[in-house]
């Protein structure tokens, strides 16, 4: 079903309003100007109180000096007509047929929103942030998201100091590099020096073996001595100790032979490093602290990149929910509970994007409402004001909007209560052919 628009409307006696007649543009932007205190802002209340019931009546509807009240004729795109007329103002809503309707009838397709622009423009973040979401029907999993990264940002948060204090850490540790990897083992060493002392033990006897032989050898030859002197009687003695020592010659060479090939090993090395074992370890032990807390660091700086990767996916997570959600303009977001556009928040955002960002959610509210009314659009400059008309076309949307101005972009001039008869706007009948759907 086509959105509803405002075909034409007439007013009579309403607050500063003595009496105007406007046929807006269908699509974009119909400017209501004029100097301040004449009836401008009058016009878009009176459509306000029109359809959008009571709550909207102004507090001083009737015109001052009037005698007769208020009288408000709209036609709408749908082919209803709404008047306001008489003594109590009542609502009167006809049917293309004929028939009578009312409010409720209205109220199905008029976003009170859209009567009321400001009141979505001057909402907090969290209200615009909440009106969108509640449009797009992702709020509750969007805060679950936002949940977890909040949650998997603060545990990064202290992982990542604690890895730097770590890596930190690690570094200021002492390095050497002449210390062996290991501990060095006093008892090893001990064991290595007594077995050596035990083979050294060894050749000592076989020394002493060599020193006993000698003396045996020189008794013996001190016997020979004598014994030659009774050689004759003791020839068989004699061949007998010759025989002996004959063995003990040979035991002799054996004895110097297996002594000459002995070479004592030296206990220094190993009593220098049996001194030395204190700082030896001391070193190895620093060498293998400064491992541990680079291990460490390492371990750390392993989980902060876990954890990034989450965050990221919950990220991807949030930002895929909002682009599968059927947003009412691209570029819209929500951050944190704040509403953003293009990424900013919305008092980073320039005056036409607040323009954009509220007409097209409040748009959203209710789609079947085809126009919005804006006040005060005089802080916008010509260029934003083009930006916005364009916009508003490419939509489909009506707006009505007042500024103080009497420039060639506005529709109407009303001044004192009534529209202003311009050159322009007689030669083409309809006031807001001088303002072009397209141009602004
Ligand atoms: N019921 C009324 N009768 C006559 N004048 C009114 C009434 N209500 C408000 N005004 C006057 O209308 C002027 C504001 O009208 P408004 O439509 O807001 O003008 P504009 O938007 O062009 O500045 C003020 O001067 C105010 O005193
Ligand atoms: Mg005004």
């Amino acid at each position: 079903m086509e959105n509803v628009k405002i075909n034409s409307l007439e007013i009579e006696n309403v607050k500063r309003i003595k009496a105007v007649k406007l046929e807006p543009s269908q699509s974009g932007l119909t400017i209501i100007g004029g100097n301040n205190n004449q009836g401008k802002t009058s016009v878009l209340d009176s459509i306000a109180w029109a359809l959008g019931g009571n709550n909207f009546r102004p507090a001083n509807a009737t015109r001052e000096g009037s005698v007769i009240p208020p009288n408000i004729h709209i036609t709408l795109s749908n082919g209803l007509v709404v008047e306001r007329k008489g003594k109590n103002s009542d609502l009167k809503v006809t049917d293309p047929t004929g028939g009578k309707a009312g409010q409720t009838l209205l109220n199905s397709f008029i976003e009170q929103l859209a009567l009321d622009l400001p009141k979505f423009m001057n909402a907090s973040d969290k209200e615009k942030a909440d009106t969108l979401l509640r449009i797009i029907g992702v709020g509750e999993e969007l805060y679950k998201l936002e949940d977890e990264e909040k949650r998997l940002y603060n545990e990064r948060l202290v992982v990542g100091r604690v890895a730097d204090q770590k890596d930190k850490f690690a570094k200021e540790q002492e390095f050497y590099e002449d210390a062996p990897s290991e501990l060095v083992s006093a008892s090893e060493l001990i064991k290595k020096q007594q077995e050596i002392l035990a083979k050294n033990g060894e050749n000592q006897r076989k020394r002493d073996k060599v020193d006993l032989i000698t003396s045996q050898q020189t008794i013996k030859a001190g016997k020979i001595a004598q014994i030659e002197s009774q050689i004759a009687t003791l020839t068989t003695a004699l061949e007998e100790e010759r025989a002996a020592k004959a063995e003990l010659d040979k035991d002799l060479v054996i004895a110097q032979t297996d002594a000459l090939s002995l070479v004592d090993e030296s206990t220094e090395e190993l009593e220098r490093n049996i001194e030395q074992i204190e700082e030896i370890n001391r070193k190895v032990r620093a060498n293998l602290d400064k491992a541990k807390a680079e291990d460490d660091a390492k371990e750390e700086k392993s989980k902060y990149d876990a954890l990034s990767a989450k965050i990221e996916e919950v990220r991807n997570a949030k930002t895929k929910l909002l682009e599968n959600a059927n947003l009412p303009l691209q570029g819209l977001s929500v951050d944190d509970g704040v509403l953003m556009y293009k990424g900013q928040p919305w008092e980073n955002m320039s005056g036409s994007e607040q323009l954009i960002v509220s007409t097209a959610i409040v748009r959203k509210l209710n789609p079947q409402c085809g126009f919005v009314l804006m006040d005060k659009l005089e802080q916008m400059d010509m260029d934003t004001l083009k930006d916005f008309g364009n916009w508003l076309n490419n939509e489909g949307l009506q707006a009505i909007a007042t500024r103080v101005s009497k420039g060639d972009e506005c529709s109407i001039i009303i001044e004192d209560g009534y529209v202003v008869e311009q050159p322009s706007v007689s030669e083409a009948q309809a006031p807001s052919t001088n303002w072009k759907a397209g141009e602004f």
